[in-house]
């Protein structure tokens, strides 16, 4: 349910006078009661610029996601792979397109957003960073870091903006079938033969830590979650989603026949909760701050999308005006 909508004075009308103590306390309301703050309604200009930063930088992830398996459509070993995989990067596109429009009902622009992106102005996930070496990496891919996606992005459907909860919804509907599609390939790989179980466990090696680590640091070392969950933007911490999946895909693992690569990793009797090893919090802001593996060459290939492409977009524009 949306906020009442406050009475705005129309354009060049002096309109009724707005007391800013009463606007935040409708707003503060609106959270407090769990209502959905809608692009109509007062914001206080910290909400929406947490609400841009944290759009943004998971539509561009989506964007770029696009690029480590796109590598293989070309190479998908049958054709009902390769259409299984060209399903989900085209899916992956059209979840930046929602975020990027929730993020424009903000006042973003979209072009300005891509800039900062490639001006490196605005961050993506870490987990793209990192090259697919073999096919078992797309399984892997679509179980685990589609996995942990589904397990940060599920309570965003009940975050605080309307848009963007609503964009979730979707979303997450798609990452399922990722994540299921992901978990059939490699459980078809490993009923194959020993090669192909060799290379599910060296991708399940690679992508086990930095799928971790997508949920972002520790929360005592997170300067924007207490602000968010606050708002309601995120409904928890850090934390407690990288342990529900944790918790989640060690059984998973176990029907696989695969090994986590932790040896720290023990069942927790008393909580039910699988307790895992220190995660390398140098790597993740290495990646973070442009130094990982594949860092140039995505925003390079971003990059040259966009300026190969500007004569559609210029084309596009024109036509449009023409018939305005
Ligand atoms: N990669 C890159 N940057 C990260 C990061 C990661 N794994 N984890 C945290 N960061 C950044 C934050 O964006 C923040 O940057 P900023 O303050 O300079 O803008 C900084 O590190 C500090 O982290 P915080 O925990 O304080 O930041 P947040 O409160 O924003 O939490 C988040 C980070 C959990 C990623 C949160 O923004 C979020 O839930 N975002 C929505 C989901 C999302 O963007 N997922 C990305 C993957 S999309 C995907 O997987 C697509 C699928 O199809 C595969």
């Amino acid at each position: 349910m949306s906020a009442p909508a406050l009475d705005r004075p129309a354009a060049g009308s002096p309109g009724p006078a707005v007391d800013p103590a009463a606007l935040q306390q409708q707003f503060e309301a609106t959270i407090a009661a769990d209502h959905r703050i809608e692009p109509r309604d007062w914001m206080p200009e910290g909400y929406r610029k947490t609400l841009v930063r944290q759009i943004a930088q998971h539509a561009h992830s989506e964007i770029i996601g696009m690029q480590p398996e796109g590598d293989w459509l070309l190479a998908a070993p049958s054709l009902r792979r390769k259409a299984v995989l060209l399903a989900k990067v085209q899916d992956e596109a059209g979840h930046g397109m929602y975020l990027y429009s929730a993020a424009e009902t903000l006042g973003a622009d979209r072009a300005d957003l891509t800039d900062k992106l490639i001006e490196r102005r605005q961050k993506y996930s870490s987990i793209f960073n990192y090259p697919t070496l073999t096919y078992a990496d797309v399984g892997v891919i679509g179980w685990l870091v589609d996995g942990a996606a589904i397990c940060n992005q599920v309570p965003l459907c009940r975050s605080s903006y309307g848009p963007y909860a609503r964009a979730m919804i979707r979303i997450c509907k798609e990452e399922s079938f990722h994540q299921r599609q992901g978990y059939e390939l490699l459980m078809t790989m490993m009923r194959g033969t020993d090669e192909q179980r060799a290379m599910v466990q060296d991708a399940v090696d690679r992508w086990w830590w930095p799928s971790l680590m997508m949920f972002g640091p520790p929360d005592d070392e997170s300067p924007n979650s207490a602000q968010s969950m606050a708002w309601g933007i995120k409904r928890h911490g850090n934390d407690e989603l990288r342990q529900r999946f944790v918790d989640m895909t060690v059984p998973q693992a176990k029907v696989l026949g695969v090994t986590l690569p932790d040896p720290d990793l023990t069942l927790d009797e008393a909580t039910g909760r699988w307790r895992f090893g220190a995660i390398d919090w140098s790597e993740l802001q290495r990646v973070i701050s442009g130094d990982g593996p594949c860092n140039a060459e995505r925003i390079a290939r971003r990059r040259a999308a966009r300026d190969d492409n500007a004569w559609v977009t210029e084309a596009a524009t024109a036509y449009a005006a023409k018939h305005a």
